[in-house]
């Protein structure tokens, strides 16, 4: 793995176009309620700034498919930004376009702008290249220099993920550089046994199971990843989350003996705290009933397992842990990490906001900010982002 690091250009007086990871939780009243993939990259930030650097920050949020969404805007985020760095950062209301470039051209050394959301645009992630590839020449052209300051959207396939960097002089962020480093660690020599869980709410993990299978002892599920699997095993799983799409992929995955499913569950009337809940098993849940959390059994089958791990990974978490009262899973499954001897790795906003939430990222030996981007990592295959600071090297050595 070749790419420029952050040491490597000259910032001075620079147009810097940092691509953050800004994919944060905000509550019902829009505020935020993690802010820590804002923290994590303060340090990038202050390097370029203290180097007279202009700089230009854009991120994605959610998944607003192409649209504005006003709960998804970078407002919030500016304003957390500029408390944390202490200095003001101007939020401008798109990120492309005479309005951008305006206020680019108008910034003076050492100035911070945050551009809006990314994914307000359809072409950032579309499946056509050089319609990518336009917007990343773009937003390329508002700078000098691009820095990968975002390892958590680094396994997709965007543009400004992998566009840009084909246009301008581009390198990791400090941030990016420390995960690759302290994970690859671990991806190159797993102490066996070596057990993943996997779980929250995005269904398109299941794409990796596959590659992981092949590397780790176990792969215990829960989440929607988990209903879907029981739902392909035939059982009803009431008005639980599933993903109908992969269903025939989960049935051919389930043929492999390293998938451990949860036994019983704890499932709930309604998505929230005050939901009435009961402990089921997993061929007996109520009409109508969903499953927020592992039962009781599977947490103690699932820290058994845990007990002789060498190993573990965690990405995403085994309930609706923000919910206090299906948290007990997640909660117990962090706690054996937490207190075991084995190499442990925590991936995913959700998944580093549980073990904050519980007191105990000080005890996990990395707490990493991408969750789908550790998952591909962990399954052995390369981030596209990382592929494109390869190239980017190639061409600008
Ligand atoms: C993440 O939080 O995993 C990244 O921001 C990627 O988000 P996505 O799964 O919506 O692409």
């Amino acid at each position: 793995m070749k790419f420029f690091k952050l040491s490597d250009f000259d910032y001075t007086n620079k147009k810097v176009i940092v691509r953050a990871g800004f994919d944060i939780p905000f509550d019902d009243n829009g505020n935020i309620t993690d802010d820590s993939r804002i923290r994590k990259i303060i340090p990038t930030l202050k390097y370029l700034l203290k180097r007279n650097a202009k700089v230009i920050i854009i991120s994605h949020n959610g998944r607003p498919k192409g649209k504005y969404v006003k709960k998804l805007s970078m407002e919030k985020v500016g304003e957390r930004l500029t408390k944390l760095l202490n200095q003001k950062v101007t939020t401008i209301n798109d990120c492309i376009g005479s309005s951008v470039r305006q206020s680019i051209g108008e910034m003076s050394s050492g100035h911070v702008i945050l551009l809006e959301n990314l994914r307000f645009h359809k072409e950032e992630k579309s499946k056509d290249e050089s319609q990518r590839n336009q917007i990343g020449k773009e937003l390329a052209s508002y700078a000098d220099y691009y820095v990968n300051e975002a390892f958590a959207n680094s396994h997709r396939e965007h543009a400004s993920m992998t566009s840009i960097p084909i246009y301008i002089p581009s390198c990791a962020g400090l941030l990016l550089e420390q995960e690759l480093e302290v994970m690859g660690k671990v991806i190159h020599s797993p102490k066996k046994p070596y057990i993943a869980i996997v779980g929250g709410k995005k269904a398109d993990k299941i794409d990796v199971i596959n590659s992981l299978l092949g590397k780790v002892n176990k792969i215990l599920l829960g989440g929607v990843l988990a209903n879907t699997f029981l739902k392909a095993k035939g059982y009803d799983i009431g008005g639980s989350l599933y993903d109908k799409e992969t269903i025939s992929l989960a049935k051919e995955l389930l043929k492999e003996r390293k998938i451990i499913l949860p036994s019983d569950l704890v499932v709930g009337d309604e998505y929230k705290n005050n939901a009435h809940k009961k402990n089921v098993s997993i061929d007996n849940i109520p009409n109508g009933w969903m499953a927020l959390d592992i039962g009781k059994g599977t947490v103690d089958n699932y820290n058994k397992l845990l007990k002789d791990a060498k190993t573990i990974v965690f990405f995403g978490t085994v309930g609706v842990f923000e919910l206090n009262k299906f948290s007990y899973g997640t909660k117990q499954v962090l706690e054996a990490m937490a207190s075991s001897k084995a190499d442990t790795i925590i991936g995913g906003g959700d998944s580093a906001a549980s073990a904050d939430k519980f007191g105990l990222s000080e005890e996990i030996m990395h707490v990493s900010t991408g969750g789908g981007a550790s998952l591909v990592l962990f399954s052995g295959k390369e981030l596209a982002a990382i592929k494109a600071l390869e190239k980017n090297y190639e061409k600008y050595k």
